[in-house]
């Protein structure tokens, strides 16, 4: 099976989320089961740096929405990769959506139609000898893709010697993401008249490039089965539920696995004391080399939870300042990573001074912070509103930081609650809170710290429970071959 995928992020050339994880690591789980993937991204400074290094083939291509059609052909490291050189579009530097002030790029339309745009010639077979089976467009970013292939038909790929049309599959990452557009610039965007009805492009007098993935795409998949449930209600579906519930008989929930030779803690480079699971000593020396690093004080009997996460109204950070006392009662200490909205950074700057050597924060993004954090914290928050995924309670499970989570999403799909019976059945993996309030946050977040100071044992079987849990991509990937090869016809039996 030849796969594209088809995204605007991936770790470690661009990553502002989960989504750049999830593109730079699938491909290599896929490619045990034998799919050849090609992901395709646009030219950002950090992509074609990372790839001034390496040997690259330039590939022309039909005009792209008015730019000259220019596509490196490279491969870095284990990924094999079409880079969509427009510098006009792509060429600046930081965040890939946001300009310096902070605000969406205003055209971001056209940056992200022209990556679709590339997309769907090279699904309509422009590119000599390579011809794939399916598309993976990977959120709105992607999403006109199946647009294009749909309103120019299959006659298109048929005339450059492809046996059909590729089929589509619109991944949602995040449905809370529309990339809506005004429809003064359908013909910019290079989209027929008729793209501009309810069964097109149009969502509420706009161009949504999410919405058109979701109705043209063959198939739609989202990050976990739970999410594929609650997209389809009215209140996370975000006015396209009910879009969702009438496809839903090919919309369908695989969960994320992470790459787990980068979320390794024996072998973690920015982790002060590699561990393997079960090694209680190392642990307790990363966690006090990190209360130091963060100016708190160093005790190994403090409880020490961590939040490292993009600081937005989703992920539910701004319950803390409320519950804060509550929570730092009985010698704990709260430390988080962060960056995001201004708000939150603003009340995440006064909890700091309010709880000196209590509170601790960076307002930024570290990937370095992010790991020892996992290698260090005793307990992981994470009190999202919803969550399609989520990465970091996979990470936290396997580095040994008990996640504490809502009960929503993926979250909610990963984590077993260490209730008595999940306890008693050796199941037990950390703490689920339902509904997403700041008292239920509190009542969980002190059940952990229950736990945690009048049972050391119970404990640390949570953190083994967690360890033994299958994080990676091994038995999602599968899930996605299955997919795929029921897309594309393919007889895949042997492989699996
Ligand atoms: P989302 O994609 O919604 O942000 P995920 O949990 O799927 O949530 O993925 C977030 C990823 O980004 C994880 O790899 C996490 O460690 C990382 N991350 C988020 N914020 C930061 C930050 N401020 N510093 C370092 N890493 C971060
Ligand atoms: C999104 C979601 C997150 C998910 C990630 C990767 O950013 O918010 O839950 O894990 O994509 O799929």
């Amino acid at each position: 099976i030849r796969l594209l995928s088809v995204a605007s992020e991936m770790f470690p050339f661009v990553k502002t989320g989960g989504l750049g994880d999830v593109v730079a690591s699938l491909p290599e789980a896929l490619s045990n089961y034998g799919v050849d993937v090609k992901t395709l991204l646009p030219g950002f400074p950090a992509v074609l740096a990372a790839m001034r290094d390496t040997p690259a083939r330039t590939l022309r291509m039909p005009d792209i929405l008015g730019y000259e059609g220019l596509i490196w052909s490279c491969q870095i490291g284990e990924n094999d990769l079409f880079i969509l050189d427009i510098p006009e579009l792509y060429d600046r530097p930081g965040n890939p959506y946001l300009g310096p002030d902070g605000c969406d790029w205003n055209d971001n339309g056209i940056r992200f139609a022209a990556l679709a745009r590339a997309a769907a010639f090279i699904g309509q077979g422009v590119i000599e000898g390579y011809h794939p089976d399916i598309i993976q467009t990977h959120d709105w970013q992607a999403g006109l893709t199946a647009a294009y292939l749909h309103y120019e038909g299959e006659n298109v790929c048929l005339a450059h010697g492809m046996s059909r049309r590729p089929k589509v599959v619109q991944t949602i990452h995040n449905l809370a993401f529309h990339g809506s557009f005004s429809t003064y610039d359908r013909s910019r965007f290079g989209l027929p008249e008729e793209a501009l009805s309810v069964d097109g492009c149009e969502f509420y007098g706009r161009i949504s490039f999410l919405k058109a993935g979701l109705f043209f795409s063959d198939w739609i998949t989202t990050v976990s089965p739970t999410y594929a449930e609650e997209i389809q209600g009215s209140e996370w579906g975000m006015g396209l539920d009910g879009l969702l519930r009438t496809r839903a008989d090919c919309l369908s929930g695989i969960l994320n696995g992470i790459d787990t030779s980068i979320w390794n803690p024996a072998r973690d480079p920015v982790v002060r004391f590699p561990y393997i699971a079960g090694d209680v000593i190392a642990r307790l020396s990363n966690k006090l080399a990190f209360q130091s690093e963060f100016g708190l004080p160093q005790d190994r009997n403090a409880f020490l939870l961590g939040v490292v996460s993009r600081l937005t109204r989703q992920k539910g950070i701004d319950l803390l300042p409320e519950i804060m006392g509550r929570l730092l009662k009985f010698n704990t200490q709260i430390v988080v990573v962060g960056e995001g909205d201004r708000i939150i950074h603003r009340a995440m700057s006064a909890l700091q001074r309010k709880f000196p050597g209590r509170f601790a924060c960076h307002l930024g993004y570290s990937e370095e912070l992010g790991h020892r954090m996992q290698a260090s914290v005793d307990a992981l928050l994470i009190p999202s509103r919803f969550e399609p995924c989520g990465l970091t309670q996979l990470c936290a499970l396997r580095y040994g930081a008990v996640p504490v989570v809502s009960r929503v999403g993926g979250l909610a799909d990963t984590i077993v609650d260490a209730n008595e019976a999940a306890v008693s059945r050796g199941v037990a993996t950390g703490f689920l809170f339902s509904p997403v309030d700041p008292l239920s946050l509190a009542a969980a977040t002190e059940r952990a710290r229950a736990l945690f100071r009048s049972d050391r044992e119970a404990w640390m079987n949570l953190q083994r429970n967690g360890a033994m849990t299958d994080v990676s991509w091994r038995g999602k990937a599968v899930q996605y071959v299955r997919l795929f090869a029921k897309l594309s016809g393919t007889e895949i039996v042997e492989q699996i």
